[in-house]
Parts: C-alpha cells; structure tokens; sequence
C-alpha cells in the first residue's frame, strides 16, 4: 500500500526512546520530514547524527524541548512549522508514564498527559487546518482496561486522552482535520518499560507476558505501521478512532 507521506512535515513528541524513536524512523522511510523532540540533549544530539547518516535522503530534525513547559512546547511547534513550510502530522507520544497513586503522580499526569497536549494540539491547529493535516495520539489499552497500572493515574489520564481526541475529531472533521487514537499494548523495547521489568522484576515480567493471548509482546514497528496508517490519506474517512494494537489483550468488547 502506497501511503504517500513523502514530503509531508510530521511533529512528533518522545523520539529519542521506544516507540517514539521507531515511529520517527517508520516516517523516516515512508520520505516524511520529521521534527521530534525530548528532554535529554545528548540523546537528541546522538539520534538526530544517526538519522543524519541512516536517512541521507529524508530530514529529521530533533529539538531538546520538555513539553511540560509551554513557552519551550509552543515556540518548538510555531519554528517547526516554519522551518518546513507546514505541519501535516501531529503524533502526541509523550506521556508521563506515572503509575503510582501519589498526589504528585497524578499532577504529573495531569500536566504531560493532557495539559501539555492541550497546548501541543492548540498551537498546531492552525498550522494543520492550513495543510489538513491529522492528529494521533498515543494512548494505551490501560485506558479502557482495570489492569495492573490501577488505581493510579494512569489509566485515567490514557482514558482521557482518547476522549480529547474524539472531541477533537469531531470538533475539527468540518475543518478537514482528523484525529485518532492508537492504543498500545504491552510493547516490548530492550532499553524500555518491558525490557527494564524483566531484569529488575522478572516473575512480574512474567506474569503480565502470559496475560498476552499470542504469547508475546508487540513490536514498536507494530505500533508505527498502525500510525502511518492513521497519519496517511489512506485513512481518510478515520476520525474520532481508538485503534486498539494490542494481540487482543484486552478483555473486552470496544464498542
Ligand atoms: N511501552 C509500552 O508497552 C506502552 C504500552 C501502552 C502505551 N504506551 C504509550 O506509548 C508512549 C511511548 O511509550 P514508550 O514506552 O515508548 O516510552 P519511553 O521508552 O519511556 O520513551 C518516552 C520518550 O518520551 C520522551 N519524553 C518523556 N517525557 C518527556 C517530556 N516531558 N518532554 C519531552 N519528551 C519527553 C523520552 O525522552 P526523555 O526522557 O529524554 O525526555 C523518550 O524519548 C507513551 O504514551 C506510553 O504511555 C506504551
């Protein structure tokens, strides 16, 4: 299936890690332009010399920008944009990743999880109204299942996430703008979450693996090719979605 991104300008937050960093190579290969950023200079400045060598023909463009602060979040938004002429793709990735169920994990949820997406999604919007572009973010099966992330903050903010997408679609499909969510499973990264639990609590590890109807984790790369597809004109007619990507962990039917 072609998807046609070449060329098309994509802003991406948390690429320098797991998913993020593959879904930044899938558009990579696909000829997108992608911006992306992350909190960690050296991980910025070593992905953004591998990208450099690894894609000679596509741009990637990493930017050290916590987006848990607005000024920093806006200004990267507005100079992407006008570095490379529009925005088409918006890939909300972030999250705060905060599971216990402490006043502090809870307002950091509430500040990476749907504050600063506000604030992504609010200083893009003029830029993807002008391109009809599309917005994806990045949720999780934790926000529509009670499962062993409860009863923190998690859940709530992933369940709040595809929410906000909704109404954004909604309140943007006259614009020509779509936006959806992806909802992962348990992905399996090396250097991430999975890879970190199994050295460091494996019967846990283990526990949560035989919970996976396939008997296994995902791929990141499962997770990007669902995403090109939402980000693609190929999805067209896909506004207000929660895709579920997850071997079919969750118990339950999604209406
Ligand atoms: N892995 C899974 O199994 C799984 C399952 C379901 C859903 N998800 C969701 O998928 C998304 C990615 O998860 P992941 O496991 O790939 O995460 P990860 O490996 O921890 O990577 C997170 C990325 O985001 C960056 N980041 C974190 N906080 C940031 C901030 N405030 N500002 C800018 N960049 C920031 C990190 O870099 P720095 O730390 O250097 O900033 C890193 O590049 C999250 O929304 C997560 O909830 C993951």
């Amino acid at each position: 299936m072609h998807l046609g991104l070449e060329k098309k300008v994509v802003l991406l937050t948390g690429g320098t890690k797991g998913i993020g960093r593959t879904m930044v190579r899938a558009f990579l290969e696909e000829g997108a332009t992608v911006h992306f950023c992350s909190r960690t200079e050296s991980d910025i400045k070593d992905a953004n010399e591998k990208l450099a060598k690894d894609f000679p023909n596509a741009k990637a463009i990493g930017s050290t920008v916590d987006i848990t602060d607005q000024s920093q979040l806006t200004s990267w938004v507005n100079s992407s944009a006008e570095q490379s002429g529009s925005i088409d793709v918006v890939v909300a990735n972030v999250s705060a990743q905060a599971i216990p169920d402490t006043i502090e994990d809870w307002q950091k949820t509430f500040q990476t999880d749907l504050l600063a997406l506000h604030v992504l999604v609010q200083t893009a919007i003029p830029h993807l109204e002008k391109s009809k572009g599309n917005i994806i973010t990045i949720s999780s099966v934790s926000g529509r299942d009670i499962d062993f992330t409860t009863p923190g903050p998690y859940g709530p903010g992933k369940a709040a996430t595809i929410h906000y997408s909704a109404s954004l679609a909604r309140k943007l499909a006259p614009k020509g703008v779509r936006a959806n969510t992806c909802s992962p499973g348990n992905i399996y990264v090396k250097h991430g979450t999975w890879g970190d639990l199994e050295r460091d609590e494996p019967d846990l590890f283990k526990k949560q693996m035989e919970l996976n109807p396939m008997g296994r984790m995902g791929k990141p790369e499962e997770i990007a090719n669902a995403v090109l597809f939402l980000a693609s004109e190929k999805a067209s007619f896909v506004s207000g979605a929660n895709l579920t990507v997850d071997g079919s962990l969750c118990n339950g039917v999604q209406f």
